[in-house]
């Protein structure tokens, strides 16, 4: 050994720079500090003669073979290398000699150091060569890396158990670390991946501008999804591409910072999110389209029953007048004779009934066709409710209770309040049908933005600001096939005589006319709620006029009276003539003009009908007015769809009277006209 043999030798810190050769020369006088410096250091030391003998063991190296330095001393050194490569050694022995730089043994192979008792164990060498004396020794600084592989194994366990392909990078973009999943996943091997640059597993559309972001995020290490909002990709080693999800973080190791990202495949979960998609947007479009279908349905339907109804209301006007007139001369010859004149007047009762009747029937035709005449005004919805409230506990009847819950501010409406009250009727009389054991009804109202997606697929609702009525009963519910067909006119499930099916259509064609929205929510066993949108405005609630009723309703003034219909005209006569008035008539709208020009005195009022062939109502008022500006004017009507003004309600300041209209209307409605000084 070499400490034995006194040679002088000098200990070098840096064994390279110490000669060319990187020999290091050790001196006598230094070789008990040399003794003391070998069992601190941390390695095993083991020094090996030309010859292959063991000459230099440091107290570790005892340690880890478990030999005493006296056992080895002298021995070949081949005895501390495991059997399955100590026939190789003596070959790596001459090949170092050759050339006896500092440097780790068998870069990249597997070393092995062998024990007394034969264990083995996982070993890091670095050689180097001392010259001495006594010639040449080699050290051997053996490191027992058990520990080291062990971590190592552990943390490929935990990389290989990772659900996502991990691939490891260091700051020049070369591949450091890949798991089992990440071969998988690129088709590549380990070995194939390890020291490549990261750029092959980038498809080479975006090739070019990675190594940018790669140093961004060197420069910026914060653990991140890549490429937020961006669709990535990754490549296969085929050259195929896939859809990829990569989050990023940073690793501090020995070997600098270490980027790992984590690459998921995302084609499958993209392909199940565009056919989520698919399916979604097509269930959508065939609601949409039964929606559309619905309303379509619907619209025609209100056509056929408004333009019917509108024909049946004058008809209706001609038969109540004339039977009115009959029933007066009747009534006074009853008095007077008695006998069969009584029957006749009785008779004449019964006519008269069913013309009423008739009427109530034309008007929810004409509400469903959106061609009833109707008087919006701005008002509170809370005012409506709480102003048939009453009413509604006695429809309903004891058994059931009836809760409402107003908004506290809710926002005007413009609408017709007696079709309100109509509607509120028309639900509540479902709701006591659908409860006949008795149950809970509840009315409430609140504020509603509407959002342009829920006003897209609802024909004619709009976006913005709505207030929401909703009635809502505990009963029967409805089976889907008759919440579909509910709004249709004459679709019951009542029997004959109970239900004429036109209750929810007379609601749907109120509220749609009022620039509205009708839903019904039903299922069977869950009870219904008709929810019911109404376009809020801007002005406040007016606070509506008293009606009078003792009024005086005759009169003296001369009323110019213009409608196309003979027998409607006549009717209207006799009414004002009967009641004081100076009456004359006009058959079109021509010859009203001509009786403007030429009626020799002074005409209070126009009444004129407001559809008639050749000239509108509306352009005989204003061709009328032209030659007497002070006249007023009034309007009568079955239905005010579509001339007067648009979705049937009236322009503000018009005052119509609606067709059939008995005598008592149109006497309240003349003096109203005639008595109001606000022009109309
Ligand atoms: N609140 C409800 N609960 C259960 N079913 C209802 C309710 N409202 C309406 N329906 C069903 O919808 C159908 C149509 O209702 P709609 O009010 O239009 O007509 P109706 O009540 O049958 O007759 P009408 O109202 O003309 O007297 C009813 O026959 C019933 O089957
Ligand atoms: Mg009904």
């Amino acid at each position: 050994m070499m400490m034995k043999s006194g040679v002088g030798a000098t200990i070098c810190p840096s064994v390279a720079r110490c000669s060319p050769r990187g020999v290091v020369h050790l001196d006598e006088s230094t070789s008990s500090l040399a003794r003391g410096l070998l069992d601190a250091a941390p390695d095993a030391i083991v020094g090996v003669r030309a010859n292959g003998r063991i000459a230099l063991v440091n107290a570790q190296a005892e340690r880890l073979f478990g030999y005493t330095r006296e056992e080895l001393h002298g021995e070949p050194v081949e005895i501390l290398i495991p059997e399955s490569g100590r026939h190789l050694h003596p070959h790596h022995r001459s090949s170092y000699l050759s050339d006896p730089q500092p440097r780790p043994m068998g870069a990249g192979m597997e070393l092995a150091g062998r024990r007394r008792d034969g264990s083995e164990f996982p070993a890091e060498i670095s050689l180097s060569a001392i010259e001495s004396g006594d010639g040449l020794l080699i050290t051997a600084a053996v490191r027992d890396v058990t520990e080291r592989k062990r971590t190592e194994a552990k943390f490929r366990g935990l990389l290989d158990s990772a659900p996502d392909a991990i691939v490891a990078v260091l700051s020049d973009g070369r591949i450091a670390l890949v798991n089992t999943q990440a071969e998988r996943l690129f088709g590549y091997s380990r070995d194939e991946l390890h020291g490549q640059s990261v750029e092959i597993l980038v498809p080479e559309a975006g090739r070019s501008h990675h190594p940018q972001h790669r140093e961004r995020y060197f420069h910026d290490p914060r653990p991140r999804p890549m490429g937020a909002q961006m669709q990535l990709a990754a490549r296969r080693r085929d050259g195929s591409e896939f859809p990829a999800e990569i989050s990023l973080s940073a690793l501090e190791t020995e070997d600098g910072l270490l980027v790992s990202a984590a690459i998921r495949d995302v084609t499958d979960r993209l392909e199940a999110q565009a056919e989520r998609e698919r399916l979604r947007a097509q269930a959508e479009r065939k609601r949409i389209e039964a929606q559309l279908h619905q309303s379509q349905r619907l619209e025609s339907l209100g056509q056929l029953a408004g333009g019917v109804a509108h024909d049946f209301n004058n008809l209706l006007g001609v038969i109540i007048n004339y039977t009115a007139f009959v029933g007066e001369v009747v009534a006074t010859a009853a008095e007077r004779d008695g006998g069969q004149w009584e029957a006749a007047h009785r008779d004449i009762e019964q006519v008269q009934r069913a013309a009423e009747r008739a009427t109530q029937l034309t008007h929810q035709l004409l509400a469903f066709g959106r061609r009833e005449v109707v008087q919006p005004r701005v008002l509170n919805l809370n005012d409506v409710v709480h102003d048939i409230e009453e009413m509604l506990r006695r429809t309903l009847g004891e058994h059931v209770e009836l809760i409402t819950l107003p908004a506290a501010d809710p926002w005007p409406v413009f609408a017709d309040a007696g079709q309100l009250e109509q509607v509120l009727v028309n639900l509540a009389v479902n709701a006591r049908d659908a409860m006949p054991g008795g149950g809970k009804l509840t009315i409430d109202t609140s504020n509603i933005l509407v959002h342009e997606d829920i006003a897209g697929d609802r024909p004619g609702l709009k976006a913005g600001r709505h207030v929401n009525l909703r009635i809502s009963d505990s009963g029967s519910g409805m089976a889907p096939e008759t919440v579909s067909r509910a709004f249709e006119p004459f679709f019951t499930t009542k029997r004959k005589g109970e239900g004429s099916g036109l209750g929810l259509a007379t609601v749907y064609g109120i509220i749609t006319q009022a620039g509205g929205h009708a839903e019904i929510f039903s299922d069977v066993g869950l009870g219904t709620t008709v929810s019911i949108l109404l376009p809020a405005v801007d002005s406040v609630a007016a606070t509506p006029e008293p009606i009078s009723d003792g009024a005086i309703l005759t009169g003296g003034e001369t009323i110019l009276v213009v409608e196309d219909e003979r027998a409607m005209r006549e009717v209207t006569r006799r009414l004002l003539a009967r009641n004081g008035y100076q009456v004359i008539t006009a058959a079109d709208g021509h010859r009203a003009v001509e009786l403007a020009v030429s009626h020799p005195a002074e005409i209070h009022l126009l009444l004129t009908d407001v559809v008639m062939p050749q000239v509108l109502g509306r352009t005989v008022a204003t061709l009328v007015r032209r030659h007497r500006p002070g006249i007023r004017v009034l309007f009568m009507s079955g239905y005010a769809y579509p001339v007067l003004a648009h979705n049937g309600t009236l322009d503000p300041g018009l005052t119509l009277l609606g067709k059939p209209f008995s005598e008592q209307m149109l006497l309240a409605k003349v003096r109203d006209v005639l008595d109001n000084p606000i022009e109309h």
